[in-house]
């Protein structure tokens, strides 16, 4: 049994240079909770808005003046190799995926977590890589289209930013809600997108997605990339825009179609659920993926040893899919 455990500390908001390694004891779990053996955690574009505290809003959750938590890492996949006296869920050997939450600490070699929390059995056919991107972009797409958008089969969606980790899933999401689906992306993109069953692809360089004269029952804004306000004229009646991105426009736009107009813009955090939703959402995916209706893209899979050119990596901005460190 390892004693000391790897990890990355945060002790202050900045770019990924802030990531320092440290060693610690590996916990012992409390009554209720598991210790996993990661194999696996992702290196998300939330993780790094939460590395550098930005935008500024989300030191209200995180820590005012640094980050409270003082670890890096939310989404991981493992094993679990030792269990609390009270746990009824999980048994030494299970293979599992789960999210941190606001605890952090999953870009580790190990990590403790309530049995009762962000924590699902991971099955055999899906890799610890895939599994440990199931709460970023398949879980926030998932969400954002079956409970915020509730998309209806034979409906007309578009996915601005189809290529990213949201943008990827949501694509084969709306896929299999029944959808007809338009998505942007950049040239060197669209073949991926069209072999994930996207109807339309529009290269955003070329063309503006929602000046095609298309009439979208839901356009899903993964990127924050446009607003409310230009998707209005591109959405039919009772069309519904939603972004995962919160700024000032889209809460004002929330408050004023919420009482007001057919057309409805809605944020929603899908991280921030309770954790009974999330087993429920991530149960209904891996339904989806034993169906072969649903498969996470992966990009680049990193050594946990270099986290901060992951971090540097996904900051581009032109990751596809998923990056992983194991
Ligand atoms: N509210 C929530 O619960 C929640 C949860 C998770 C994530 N998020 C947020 O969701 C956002 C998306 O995250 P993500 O991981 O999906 O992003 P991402 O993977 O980093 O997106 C990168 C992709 O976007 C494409 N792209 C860049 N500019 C574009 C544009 N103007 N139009 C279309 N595509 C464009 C890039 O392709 P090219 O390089 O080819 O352009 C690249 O493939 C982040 O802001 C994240 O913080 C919110």
């Amino acid at each position: 049994m390892d004693t000391t455990l790897n990890a990355w500390d945060v002790s202050r908001y900045g770019g990924p240079d802030v990531l320092t390694p440290v060693t610690r004891p590996v916990p012992t779990p409390s009554a209720a909770q598991v210790l996993v053996r990661v194999r696996a955690s992702a290196v998300s574009r939330a993780d790094g808005m939460m590395r550098a505290g930005q935008p500024k809003f989300v030191r209200l959750f995180l820590g005012l003046k640094r980050p409270r938590a003082g670890l890096a890492g939310t989404c991981f996949s493992g094993d679990v190799v030792a269990v609390g006296d009270k746990v009824t869920k999980f048994r030494i050997g299970d293979a599992v995926f789960g999210e941190a939450g606001l605890q952090f600490g999953a870009n580790a070699t190990h990590i403790s977590v309530d049995e009762d929390g962000s924590l699902l059995t991971k099955p055999t056919t899906v890799s610890y890589e895939e599994a440990a991107t199931l709460f970023d972009g398949a879980m926030t797409s998932w969400h954002f289209l079956t409970r915020v958008a509730q998309v209806q089969p034979g409906e007309n969606v578009l996915i601005l930013g189809g290529s990213g980790s949201l943008g990827t899933a949501a694509v084969q999401f709306a896929k299999a809600l029944g959808a007809k689906v338009t998505a942007s992306a950049s040239a060197r993109n669209t073949e991926m997108l069209r072999s994930l069953g996207v109807d339309h692809v529009v290269d955003y360089n070329a063309e503006d997605p929602l000046k095609r004269g298309a009439a979208y029952d839901v356009v899903f804004d993964t990127l924050g990339v446009a607003s409310f306000g230009a998707a209005k004229p591109a959405l039919a009646e009772n069309g519904r825009y939603v972004c995962p991105v919160l700024g000032l426009a889209l809460l004002r736009d929330m408050i004023l179609t919420g009482v007001i107009g057919g057309r409805k813009a809605r944020f929603a955090a899908a991280g921030m659920l309770k954790p009974e939703m999330h087993r429920e959402e991530l149960s209904e995916v891996l339904a989806l993926m034993a169906e072969n209706k649903f498969s996470p893209v992966m990009d680049r899979t990193y050594p946990l040893s270099d986290l901060v050119e992951a971090h540097a990596y996904v900051e581009t901005g032109r990751k596809r899919g998923n990056v992983v460190v194991v």
